[in-house]
This record gives structure tokens, C-alpha cells and sequence, in this order.
């Protein structure tokens, strides 16, 4: 039988949340998947491993450097398929619920399901800003704005597009990523959860051709901080007049930064309630 190896590691919420979110950067991926669970204020994060891990290298590459305590051991196969399968348990978001395929029969009428597998892209909405951007655009939906163009920048698995190409049928829906590989996932998501009319393409912020001289009513923006701040202009020059950009990614210690970013490009911005530490901010064009 194949080991598989589980790093585990105790702490507050915040230097595993940070943690969280360089691997999320790390490419290739260092670990098969890693996950984080809320207790408190406290938390514990799970990273899995096809072979024993370094724990020096792991902890210079999730900046895990202080005193914090990680545990490795080795774990039967099946258990890996039990926990992993456990730590994805289906998400709600508004009038969404995202889940793997092994909870397809769990989908109640009336909710709005996107099936997406844990991989290497970021998305399957376990992590409060992928949440914190569909919980946005639900309450901007029940607020009766419905944007005819959409545009997922940094799409990851492409849930938001899908979301928005689900509730939005008609809809103009564009999803782009820095990464390859997300890309590929995204397109093969958007087939499987019927939505094959989203272009997914690659791109490094607004710079493809297939941007040059757009407008969107709707722009999902789940980034870091850093690159939001950077794309500010190029954001507010690709909104319609009217037209909303949902920005996410940001603690709230950046949260002023990002607003003063978006504020000085012309927007009005409002703060959505934090969500797991992460806040989520919806920037309006008038
Ligand atoms: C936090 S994930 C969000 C994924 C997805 N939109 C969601 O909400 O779950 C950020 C994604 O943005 C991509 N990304 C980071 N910087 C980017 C940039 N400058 N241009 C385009 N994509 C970028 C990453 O590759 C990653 O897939």
C-alpha cells in the first residue's frame, strides 16, 4: 500500500491563514493539497504528501519559521481518501453551493451547484475569499443588478465565471488566469458544469488582446493585494460606466491600502463583512 504523509500544524489563525496562502502561490505545488480548519481563534492546518516531507524546506516555503509546532506522520492510503473527501464537504454561498462529485446527490433543489474537484487550482470555495466573492455577488443579484458582461480575472477553477454564467444565461463571460495549468482546469470545468461558452484564456492581469479596448459590468478580482493595488487603473479603465468590480484576496490590515488604490482610480467603494479574515471589497464605476 502507498504511504501518504500529513504535516500538521498548530497555531493562531492568522500565520497559518498566511501560510495558506503562499503555498497557494508556490509553483509547482509542493504538497498534493493542504487545507486549514477554524477553531477559534486558533487553527490547524493539514498538508498531505506523496513522500516525507522536508520539514525545514516546508517551513521556508510556507514562512512557518517562528516556534510553531508541526507534526509529520505517515497515513494509510484510505485514510487519505476518507479525509480528503471529509475536508470537502459541499459550500454554500448565497444561492450557491460548490462541491466535489462525491456529494452530487446532496444538492437540494432551489440551490445553484458548481462541481468542482479539489487540483491544483484555487477554487473549490473552501477559502473565505472565493466564499466572501460569491456571497457579493448573490446580494448584488438580490439587489437586481445583473451584468450582461463579466469578466474573471484570476479565475483559479473558474468558479465565479461559472457562477455568473449559471445565474446569468445570457450573459458575455470571460476567465483568465496568470497559469497555465488553472486554465486548463478552468476550461474542463466550465464543460462539466455546462457552461462551455466562457472563454478562459491566459493572461497576466489585463494584458491579452482579447482585453485591449473592453468593457464588463462585472469583474471578479480574488487576487492578493499587491497585484490589486498594481491593476487598480487598468481595473477602473475596464469597467463599464455602472458598471462593479468584487475585489478579494486582502486581510484586513491591507484593506485601507486596496480602497485608497481603487478610491484614487475614481471608484466608490464599499466593504463587504470579513469573511475568515479575508475582506472582500465591491468597487462601483458612475
Ligand atoms: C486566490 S486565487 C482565486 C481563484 C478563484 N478566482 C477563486 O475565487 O477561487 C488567485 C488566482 O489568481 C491567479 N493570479 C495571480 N496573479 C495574477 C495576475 N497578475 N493575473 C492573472 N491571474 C493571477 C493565480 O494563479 C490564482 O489562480
Amino acid at each position: 500500500m502507498s504511504t501518504i504523509w500529513r504535516l500538521t500544524a498548530f497555531a493562531d489563525f492568522k500565520p497559518l491563514a498566511d501560510a495558506v496562502e503562499r503555498l497557494d502561490e508556490v509553483y509547482p505545488p509542493i504538497a498534493l493539497s493542504w487545507l486549514l480548519f477554524e477553531d477559534g481563534a486558533a487553527a490547524r492546518m493539514d498538508v498531505l504528501f506523496e513522500a516525507r516531507p522536508d520539514e525545514a524546506a516546508f517551513r521556508e516555503a510556507s514562512g512557518l519559521t517562528g516556534d510553531i509546532a508541526i507534526s509529520v506522520e505517515a497515513m494509510p492510503d484510505e485514510d487519505w481518501v476518507r479525509i480528503s473527501l471529509e475536508g470537502l464537504k459541499p459550500v454554500d454561498a448565497g444561492r450557491f453551493v460548490l462541491y466535489g462529485a462525491h456529494d452530487r446527490d446532496a444538492i437540494t433543489a432551489g440551490q445553484i451547484g458548481i462541481e468542482i474537484e479539489a487540483g491544483p487550482a484555487f477554487g473549490t470555495g473552501h477559502h473565505g475569499t472565493t466564499r466572501g466573492c460569491l456571497i457579493a455577488f448573490d446580494d448584488m443579484l438580490n439587489a437586481g443588478f445583473e451584468p450582461n458582461t463579466v469578466f474573471d480575472l484570476g479565475c483559479g477553477t473558474a468558479a465565479l465565471a461559472i457562477a455568473a454564467a449559471k445565474v446569468l444565461p445570457d450573459a458575455e463571460v470571460m476567465a483568465s488566469d496568470i497559469d497555465p495549468e488553472a486554465v486548463e482546469e478552468s476550461a474542463e470545468n466550465c464543460t462539466k458544469n455546462g457552461t462551455p461558452g466562457i472563454d478562459c484564456f491566459v493572461a497576466e492581469g489585463l494584458d491579452h488582446g482579447k482585453l485591449a479596448g473592453r468593457e464588463f459590468e462585472l469583474i471578479f478580482a480574488n487576487i492578493l493585494a499587491g497585484p490589486l493595488v498594481d491593476l487598480a487603473p487598468g481595473i477602473a479603465n475596464a469597467l463599464a460606466p455602472g458598471g462593479r468590480v468584487i475585489l478579494s484576496g486582502l486581510l484586513t490590515e491591507q484593506e485601507a491600502w486596496v480602497r485608497a488604490a481603487y478610491e484614487s482610480a475614481g471608484l466608490d467603494v464599499h466593504r463587504q463583512p470579513p469573511l475568515e479574515g479575508w475582506e472582500c471589497l465591491v468597487a462601483s464605476k458612475r
